[in-house]
């Protein structure tokens, strides 16, 4: 019998308190409890079909059949989701990327989402939010937090029952972030080895580990209070002190390159014009700014004086993972 999933979709989100550290790297169990806001610019689609005519589990993205590195962080929830539903066909998937794979712009994160909601949805799981934000997890840490719209936070939690991302804020004011895609090529350090070359050997992680406690409660606070200079500026910091702890590992690694360093530049040069931008970046080079969504397309305009149109993508808040009606 064949067992095939309805097309679900979710979006990528980026970290402003960044998830940079393992506690249990199986169950993918996170040092540090984590914040981010859910995009729409970019997502993934996913369809999932159990079938006993297949002899092997096979991973196609863009129509392009994956190595075994992808399948086998997508057979961990394809694991998981049989032993719960009691299948044992092995799985087609079948998943669109409206977002670059590696680069740094969380494609694992809506990737492994979207495939949680799938192959969940194939088995007749019946999964809520808290479930499906832990089978996500299995897949990529910042998957866990895709599940919803707008801001949400990782509980770190310290099982694999109690690990999970619950919503935050909805989002629904004067928010938004522009990408600065400077190379959206594969990056060379995994964000799954860059971690765990940081917990391994940086002397600081200690320090990133107390102070990401009190970033924690102050960004709550700032959203909350609508407040984007003080939510930009944790953002921010939480972001710099992640790239710190890179530069300060054994052997010692980074994600810039010249681009984005002068995109770093740009920030604080709007920043002196008045606008209320923060940048962001993560396992990649590409660099994010945190602003006003109202000011987006005035700050895009200045943006291109710098940066040809293609490299610039605008975003506001996006939704949670969702069925996709044919
Ligand atoms: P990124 O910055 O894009 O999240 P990572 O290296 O952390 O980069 O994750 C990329 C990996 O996530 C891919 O190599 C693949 O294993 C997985 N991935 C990305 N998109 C999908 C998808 N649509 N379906 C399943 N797995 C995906
Ligand atoms: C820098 O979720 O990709 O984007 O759990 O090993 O799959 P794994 O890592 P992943 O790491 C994301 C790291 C980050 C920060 C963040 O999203 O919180």
């Amino acid at each position: 019998m064949i067992k095939q999933s309805k097309w679900v979709r979710a979006h990528t989100n980026i970290a402003f308190i960044k998830y940079w550290g393992k506690e249990d790297e199986t169950l993918i169990l996170p040092k540090n409890n984590s914040l981010s806001l859910t995009l729409d610019a970019f997502y993934t689609d996913t369809q999932v079909c159990f079938d006993k005519k297949l002899n092997k589990d096979i991973l196609f993205i863009d129509g392009e059949e994956q190595d075994k590195k992808a399948l086998k962080k997508a057979q961990v929830i394809l694991d998981l989701v049989r032993k719960e539903a009691g299948i044992h066909e092995f799985a087609r998937i079948d998943s669109k990327n409206h977002v670059p794979t590696a680069a740094g712009l969380a494609s694992s994160a809506s990737g492994l989402a979207a495939l949680a909601g799938a192959a969940s949805l194939a088995a007749g799981l019946n999964l809520t939010k808290e479930e499906l934000s832990r089978l996500a997890r299995r897949g990529s840490g910042s998957a866990s937090r895709s599940i919803y719209g707008g801001f949400a936070e990782w509980q770190k939690g310290s099982s694999d029952i109690d690990s999970f991302a619950i919503p935050i804020d909805e989002a629904d004011w004067d928010i938004g972030m522009i990408f600065i895609i400077v190379d959206d090529g594969r990056k060379e350090v995994s964000s799954t080895e860059g971690m765990r070359r940081v917990v391994e050997t940086s002397p600081y992680y200690d320090g990133w580990i107390s102070s990401t406690k009190e970033d924690l409660i102050d960004m709550k606070s700032a959203i909350k209070m609508q407040d984007i200079v003080k939510v930009g500026e944790i953002a921010e910091r939480s972001a710099l002190k992640m790239h710190a702890l890179n530069l300060s590992a054994n052997p010692p690694f980074n994600y810039w390159s010249p681009e984005s360093i002068e995109a770093m530049r740009m920030v604080s040069e709007l920043r002196k014009q008045g606008y209320p931008v923060y940048l962001t970046m993560d396992a990649g080079p590409n660099v994010k700014l945190i602003c006003k969504a109202s000011q987006m397309e005035e700050l895009m305009e200045k943006l291109l004086q710098t940066f040809h149109k293609e490299q610039l993508v605008m975003a506001k808040p996006g939704p949670g993972i969702q069925i996709l009606e044919d």
